[in-house]
């Protein structure tokens, strides 16, 4: 059942190369698959072929064109065995048919919206055809495809098309040759009838790439910024890492059902149709910046991912951590570097720390898994990015360079592990990091611990810092890691400290490094009491605690070079007076002016830009403030406690903030640029503090009914459904009605009403699942309603009479019929019961048991059942 990392060994044989030939047809999908293979230098004669198959039935196998007789094969549901296959290279053949129509998993080769299309990623390739599927199998392909011309007009799949025709009968085919070895989880295929958008890129050699991106008739008008996006994806990986692209054309399709976001397939992306169509009317400015992060994300794995894969799927974070470091790095180059990173971090603790802190936390690397899908997580992909961009700052920018290339240089073409990433690093650089690699090998956030003192006298400053890590499932004993702590002393006149000499431990220019259980840093010639800047820019991953007081915090927010610490620091005030008030120890009058001082400086501040007082004004959810407390936790006391704290902010300057926001009004034509985005942004977290705070509920309104975009009506229907204000269930109402038919718009409407907070929304739920004409089998439709209830802090959730698990678990039985990675991906959610309050949390295990106990889940769900029961 488990898989074991320590149990890795290569194939006994390998395969030397490819070729599919597919037959589309409505009824069925036939596939031929001609495998040359051979024995390794190391296999022993008789070794047994062992293939993955997932669901299929053979209907005929032959060697080098020889039929095989029954007794030398045997062919079940989990694969396919040639008993004593030739010791030499030789051609399997083997022909399966598939059922593309009845394939609600979504994964091999399945139907969408009439569209023929795959996902292979991880182990989706053996329920196409029977094969060594695993990434550390490299060949190359060659696919063959026949389809009714009426029917499949486009014909796609990976590398550069080299034939295509009449096949007589009202069927045509195509002939696609990728001469870049890959393993099968990059293999895909497109059949159907599609509208495109297409250009070209001229690559830094001078070579032209022919560029389309692919979709539903009619919406080729909202491709445009995908392919903007991707253009400028190539050029900036040409610049910042010196990647080329390497086939003739690079192919996009934009798919409606779809298990997660978007897929790499080499020179073929397929991609959730939500990251690839925008238009002003009905995408956000959100929607636009994640089509655009995407879209470089897979373009980026090119390289890291496709010309260099990973050994095993152990070492999934080798290619997922560093493209997600260079999506982040991409968009902060392409807009805002603060209001990037502060908008990655708060990604990251809103959804990383809490797996982390749970009974689901893993180390980037696993080291066993039962079902891989489930580890395609936030911790190998977030975490994953985290670490290696405290690579990069140990290293610096050049030094971080030079090992990429090393990498580039020393792996193209192989499927290689997380060591030998760090071993190009130690190799450019010269410096150890067998104490950096535990990033990778251990689970949990480390807290820091921070304190410091002042001498006066001897002019000398002592800054404390101590790191901890909780025991996290299965390791109890935590190693102390390697942190780069980016800092700065800042002094009474808000400018930077200097200091003559530190002892005590490793300072590189403005880098501590915490290497140890603990270090105390002694600095000499401090001329006044400074106020330490930590973590800057968030170099590490890590929860800090430290002695400063809300006077210390509120002097940072005000005076740090450092945007992203002037923004933590006013969140770290907001979450603690919230977190106290909770627990029963409300905020003083003083305490609470000062905060709101501190925000109307910030918004009055000429020097920053309005998507960074967006940010620096929005008060921290109930999520974030609820994993603050981090046990025992009421999240109806939370939510309470936090309201109260808005109101308390907002009311005497109610009239200051709707005049700014009324000021911020513009008719300018919509851009998604940063500026204008910013802007919007900026105006909206204004309408949500004056909605939540000063009962504005009609402001939600009007803006609603004048928004000339998505941005501002799903902002103002959103603001109004979270507070549920008078207004709220009138405007939800339009909006469903006024985008009837689209179903990227219905998502919205979905989302902003399972946040609803008031009583009924379980029932509104239960109701709109069980409406005939909600699509049960379209994951996004699924993740919106029933992903953005679990994950978004909702205290309906959290019912304390548990009607909320109950709806969820309820909803995960039947989804798990259909599709499994959507069910277990919504279960997930319940990972917050360990932090609850024991009525809760009790509500929560006997809706876990129940769903154990009466219905057979599937191997993801399962997984992810046991191991927050066990937790
Ligand atoms: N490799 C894809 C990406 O990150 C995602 C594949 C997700 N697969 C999964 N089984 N969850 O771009
Ligand atoms: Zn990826």
């Amino acid at each position: 059942q488990t898989i074991y990392l320590k149990d890795y060994a290569p194939t006994p044989y390998r395969i030397v190369s490819v070729e599919l030939d597919f037959r589309i047809l409505e009824e069925n999908t036939r596939v031929r698959a001609q495998l040359a293979i051979e024995p390794r230098d190391t296999t022993a004669p008789g070794t047994s072929l062992v293939l993955d198959g997932d669901g299929l039935s053979l209907s005929s196998i032959a060697i080098d064109g020889a039929p095989l007789a029954l007794a030398s094969y045997a062919a079940d549901d989990n694969g396919l065995t040639i008993v004593e296959p030739p010791f030499r290279r030789f051609v399997l053949e083997t022909e399966v048919f598939l059922k593309p129509e009845s394939n609600t998993k979504l994964m091999g080769l399945y139907r969408s919206s009439g569209t023929w299309c795959t996902q292979c990623e991880p182990e989706g390739f053996r329920r196409i055809t029977y094969y060594l599927d695993r990434p550390d199998v490299l060949a190359p392909f060659t696919v063959r495809m026949t389809a009714p011309q009426a029917l499949a007009p486009v014909l796609l799949s990976n590398g550069n098309p080299i034939d295509r025709g009449d096949a007589g009968d009202g069927m045509h085919y195509a002939v696609w040759q990728d001469p870049f070895p890959k393993p099968a989880y990059l293999f895909a295929l497109v059949a159907g009838d599609l509208g495109s958008i297409t250009d070209s890129f001229t690559t830094v050699s001078g070579r032209n790439v022919d560029l389309a991106i692919y979709c539903t008739h009619g919406k080729e008008a909202e491709c445009h910024h995908a392919m903007d996006s991707l253009k400028r994806s190539m050029a900036w990986d040409e610049r910042r890492f010196g990647r080329e692209y390497d086939l003739d054309v690079f192919n996009v399709v934009a798919v409606s059902d779809f298990n997660f976001g978007a897929m790499e397939n080499k020179g073929l992306n397929i991609f959730n149709d939500k990251l690839v169509f925008a238009q002003p009317e009905t995408a956000t400015d959100a929607n636009y910046h994640s089509i655009e992060r995407v879209i470089a994300h897979e373009y980026f794995h090119n390289w890291t991912g496709n010309r260099i894969t990973c050994r095993d799927w152990f070492q999934l974070c080798l290619k997922e951590g560093l493209t997600v470091y260079r999506d982040q790095e991409f968009s902060s180059d392409e807009h805002s570097r603060p209001v990037q990173r502060i908008h990655d971090v708060q990604n990251l603790r809103t959804s990383q720390f809490p797996e982390d802190g749970g009974p689901l936390a893993h180390p980037p690397r696993p080291d066993h898994y039962r079902e891989i899908n489930n580890f395609y997580t936030t911790t190998v992909y977030e975490k994953g990015a985290e670490v290696v961009r405290m690579l990069a700052t140990l290293l610096g920018e050049a030094g971080f360079r030079k090992g990429m290339d090393l990498y580039f240089e020393r792996h193209d073409g192989e499927a290689t592990t997380i060591e030998a990433f760090i071993k190009v690093f130690e190799d450019a650089s010269g410096r150890d990091l067998s104490q950096f690699i535990t990033w990778y090998l251990q689970a949990g956030t480390p807290q820091v611990t921070v304190s410091d003192s002042y001498d006066g006298a001897s002019q000398t400053y002592t800054l404390t810092l101590t790191q901890t890590v909780e025991p996290t499932p299965g390791e109890p004993d935590k190693k102390p890691l390697l942190i780069p702590v980016r800092f700065g002393l800042i002094g009474p006149n808000g400018s930077p400290m200097s200091w003559n000499g530190v002892s005590g431990g490793t300072v590189e220019g403005d880098l501590i490094l915490l290497d140890k259980p603990s270090v105390t840093l002694t600095f000499s010639g401090v001329a006044n009491k400074p106020v330490p800047s930590l973590f800057r820019a968030f170099s590490a991953p890590v929860k800090v605690s430290s002695n400063l007081d809300q006077a210390d915090l509120l002097f940072l927010a005000r005076h740090d070079s450092d945007p992203f610490n002037r923004w933590d620091a006013l969140q770290t005030v907001s979450t603690q007076l919230i977190a106290e008030a909770a627990r029963g120890r409300r905020w003083s009058d003083d305490d609470a002016h000062a905060l709101r001082q501190a925000l109307v400086d910030t918004l009055a501040n000429p020097d920053l830009d309005a998507a960074f007082k967006a940010q620096a004004i929005a008060i921290p959810g109930t999520g974030m403030v609820s994993r603050h407390i981090g046990k025992d936790v009421d999240p109806d006391a939370v939510s309470a406690a936090r309201k109260d704290l808005v109101t308390t902010l907002v009311g005497p300057i109610a009239d200051q903030l709707a005049e700014r926001y009324a000021a911020l009004v513009s008719d300018a034509p919509y851009s998604p640029d940063a500026a204008q985005a910013g802007e919007r942004a900026l105006r909206n977290g204004l309408l949500q503090l004056l909605v939540s705070g000063a009962g504005r509920g009609d402001l939600a309104q009007k803006q609603y009914e004048t928004a000339g975009n998505m941005t501002d009506r799903y902002a103002a229907m959103a603001i109004a459904a979270q507070s549920w204000t008078d207004e709220a269930p009138a405007l939800l109402g339009d909006f469903r009605t006024r985008f009837a038919g689209d179903p990227l718009v219905f998502d919205k409407w979905l989302t902003a009403s399972a946040q609803a907070p008031d009583d009924g929304v379980i029932e509104r739920m239960r109701a709109i699942l069980a409406a005939p004409d909600f699509p049960k089998t379209n994951p996004n439709r699924l993740r919106s309603l029933l992903g953005s209830f679990v994950m978004s802090g909702s205290t309906q959730f959290t019912r304390l009479d548990g009607a909320g698990f109950r709806f969820v678990t309820e909803a995960v039985a039947e989804i798990d019929k259909v599709n499994p990675q959507v069910a277990s991906r919504i279960l997930t959610g319940m990972r917050i019961l360990p932090m609850l309050e024991p009525r809760r949390r009790e509500a929560g295990r006997v809706a876990l048991e129940t769903l154990k106990s009466q219905h057979t889940l599937s191997r993801n769900v399962g997984e992810i059942l046991d191991r927050i029961l066990a937790g």
